[in-house]
């Protein structure tokens, strides 16, 4: 049989994900990134997970090796594959923002900025009308601010504590960012039944 190959997402969204299955009656039980175990058939309802790291996961989609995928918008804007975005899945819920030291006074100037997304980031800012000098990081970019790396971040908020325990404060908000269904281009044509189907049932429980 052929499956459905569905590239997930580890980590903290993980469980939201698995969640929204269960809500279609999809109960992938035993997925659990602990385990260490990367893949996961399930013949009874014709797929086989694959846990990625958030952002391999539009690669794999990329490339068919997944048919479809849960990815965050930051990763689909940040790196653009070549991949069809189906919907909106509405998880993760965070934003992407710039910021800066509270104490930073308004209108002090950006020279460096910080971040895990350097494109996004090179973007926003020429829009802005100013470049910057990108210095990118792979985690913990609050520290860029406090050790004088940088004068402001770029990266996902989603609660705030993390800038607050950081001592920095939202400048801007560059855009709203949630999970989305993402579909390789040839699979979506050739599994396009299934895939809608998966659609339907999950557009019904969203
Ligand atoms: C993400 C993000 C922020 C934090 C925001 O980091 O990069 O650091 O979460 O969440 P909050 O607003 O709820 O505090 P992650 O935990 O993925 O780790 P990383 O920074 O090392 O990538």
């Amino acid at each position: 049989m052929d499956l459905l190959k569905i590239a997930l997402s580890k980590g903290r969204i993980l469980t939201e994900t698995l969640q929204l299955f269960e809500k279609i009656q999809m109960d992938f039980k035993g997925v659990n990134e602990d385990s260490r175990k990367l893949f996961y058939d399930f013949e009874e309802y014709g797929t086989r997970m694959i846990l990625a790291k958030p952002s391999d996961v539009p690669t794999y989609v990329e490339y068919g090796v997944a048919d479809i995928g849960v990815a965050g918008k930051d990763v689909l804007l940040e790196d653009k594959k070549d991949v069809f975005e189906l919907m909106d899945l509405k998880l993760a819920k965070c934003r992407m923002a710039v910021a800066v030291p509270e104490d930073q006074p308004p209108n002090a100037p950006i020279y460096r900025v910080a971040t895990k997304y350097p494109r996004l980031t090179e973007e926003h800012f020429i829009k802005r009308g100013f470049p910057v000098e990108i210095i990118k990081l792979h985690g913990s970019v609050e520290l860029g601010p406090i050790l004088g790396l940088s004068d402001a971040i770029v990266d996902i908020v989603s609660t705030g504590s993390t800038l607050k325990k950081n001592h920095l404060k939202i400048l801007e908000e560059i855009c709203p960012i949630s999970s989305r269904l993402i579909a390789n281009q040839v699979s979506f044509r050739l599994k396009s039944d299934v895939i809608m189907d998966l659609m339907e049932k999950l557009k019904r429980v969203l």
